[in-house]
């Protein structure tokens, strides 16, 4: 597989080095040069495959001969552990519901493949990843790396600042995932991560790698659960598929659109944000205005400058599509509230992400279409907020549930880079 930085068309790198890279010169991104195209034949065929291995198969066509086709299907395997169901909401509404993973979001799948992405090809080297979370990240990157082979996790946080929930999730690892709560805020722990990724002496000694959320293999990855939605769908729901995409860094609605490049015919994609709308008012009026960043309930898509961005102009400019096709809308926080409520009415239990991408899909899906909306959080994620708008206690699922009552592993640190790097250099493997 080869890629081109987005910045530079002239830094060429293979996927293994993709991976390990993350980004590239200028902090650009990595886009195939090849978008392998299925036939309807070839599409129907794959259609009838289980989840895994039809998986296997569509990230062979994008990979190629750099790892092969068994030890594909091995870290496929390793990855996806879990299913995404199609549930039917409404007569022609469904949701993919892509939190039925370790940490309960759509982050597992591309979270776990690129960790065994990364083992693959580092080829028995060691390494270190380092990263600072503010609690969701910390949570995926620690469940996808552990117990893998030649790697160790490193997390900071910032103590006291992230919710007693969320430490528990990834605080009581243990093995080869190290936590540590730095006694500051979550940009101090940032500053650090940065320091050490400028120590050029510690970069080396311990390798490190940073688990970056806008590496390749997490598209990749991402790609295969909207082949698995179609599967799921009866003939007449494929023929007029409308997929609704809850977006704050743009990279679930990038996999669906690859998914469209490589054939799976869906007829349209709605661009669903929050009151963050840089993307939705850029299509509407052919400006690139950021504003300042607004907080919401739905705040993991909190995000004004969507960094996957580049890639889907890069996606429509390969396939000639006009940009305007993209259906999109923006939806407030009241709205989102009012929706939560609305689909709880229908005996459906959401959370602020997907009730946006609902929103959009119920207002602007038409006669004879039938339409999905990305489910990409567990309610459960979101307990707080769910709970004040219904009214009512949301249960926890049993992989929040039985770690609520285990100790926690981690590390208590000043912010102090010296004590950081004194810690990095005498871990154990
Ligand atoms: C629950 C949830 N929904 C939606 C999104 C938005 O996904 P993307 O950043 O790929 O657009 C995120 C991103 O973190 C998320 O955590």
């Amino acid at each position: 597989m080869k890629l081109y930085n987005l910045k530079d068309h002239t830094e060429q790198v293979s996927f293994a080095q993709a991976v390990k890279q993350g980004l590239g010169k200028h902090q650009g991104l990595f886009f195939p040069e090849d978008l392998p195209k299925f036939t309807a034949d070839e599409i129907n065929e794959l259609l009838k495959l289980d989840f895994n291995t039809r998986s296997a198969k569509i990230l062979s066509a994008f990979i190629g001969d750099e790892i092969e086709q068994s030890d594909l299907q091995r870290l496929v395997n390793n990855a996806f552990q879990f299913p995404a169901p199609v549930k039917a909401v409404e007569k022609d509404i469904g949701t993919l519901e892509l939190y039925h993973g370790p940490t309960l979001a759509f982050k597992d799948f591309g979270g776990r493949f690129m960790a065994q992405a990364l083992v693959q090809v580092a080829a028995d080297k060691q390494i270190t990843i380092l990263t600072a979370t503010s609690g969701d990240t910390g949570a995926a990157v620690a469940h996808a790396f552990y117990h893998l082979p030649n790697i160790r996790v490193v997390i900071l946080y910032p103590e006291g600042k992230i919710s007693p929930l969320q430490e528990k999730l990834f605080c009581t690892l243990g093995d080869n995932i190290h936590t540590i709560a730095i006694k500051s805020d979550f940009d101090a722990c940032q500053t650090l991560v940065k320091q050490a990724f400028d120590d050029e002496e510690l970069k080396t000694k311990i390798g490190l790698n940073s688990a970056n959320s806008i590496n390749i293999s997490r598209l990749l990855a991402q790609i295969c659960y909207y082949f698995e939605a179609f599967a799921q769908l009866t003939t007449s729901q494929r023929e007029q598929l409308v997929i609704s995409v809850p977006s704050g860094n743009f990279g679930d609605l990038t996999a669906g659109l690859l998914a469209k490049t490589m054939g799976l015919p869906i007829k349209r994609f709605i661009a669903a944000t929050n009151a963050n709308d840089t993307v939705p008012r850029y299509l509407d009026t052919g400006k690139w205005q950021p504003h300042a960043t607004i907080a919401t309930i739905s705040n993991a898509m909190d995000v004004s400058q969507p960094n996957n961005w580049p890639r889907i102009e890069e996606i429509y400019r390969r396939e000639s599509w006009a940009l305007k096709s993209l259906a999109h809308g923006s939806v407030s926080d009241e709205t989102t509230k009012k929706t939560v409520r609305e689909l709880d009415e229908k005996g459906y239990l959401s959370e602020p992400h997907g009730a946006i991408a609902y929103r959009l899909l119920r207002d602007q899906l038409q006669e004879g279409e039938y339409g999905i909306f990305l489910g990409t959080a567990h309610p459960a994620k979101f307990k707080e907020v769910v709970e004040g708008i219904l009214d009512k206690e949301i249960p926890l699922p049993k992989a929040l549930a039985e770690r609520e009552d285990m100790t926690l592993l981690s590390h208590y640190m000043d912010d102090n880079f010296t004590q950081l790097r004194n810690f990095l250099l005498t871990l154990d493997w």
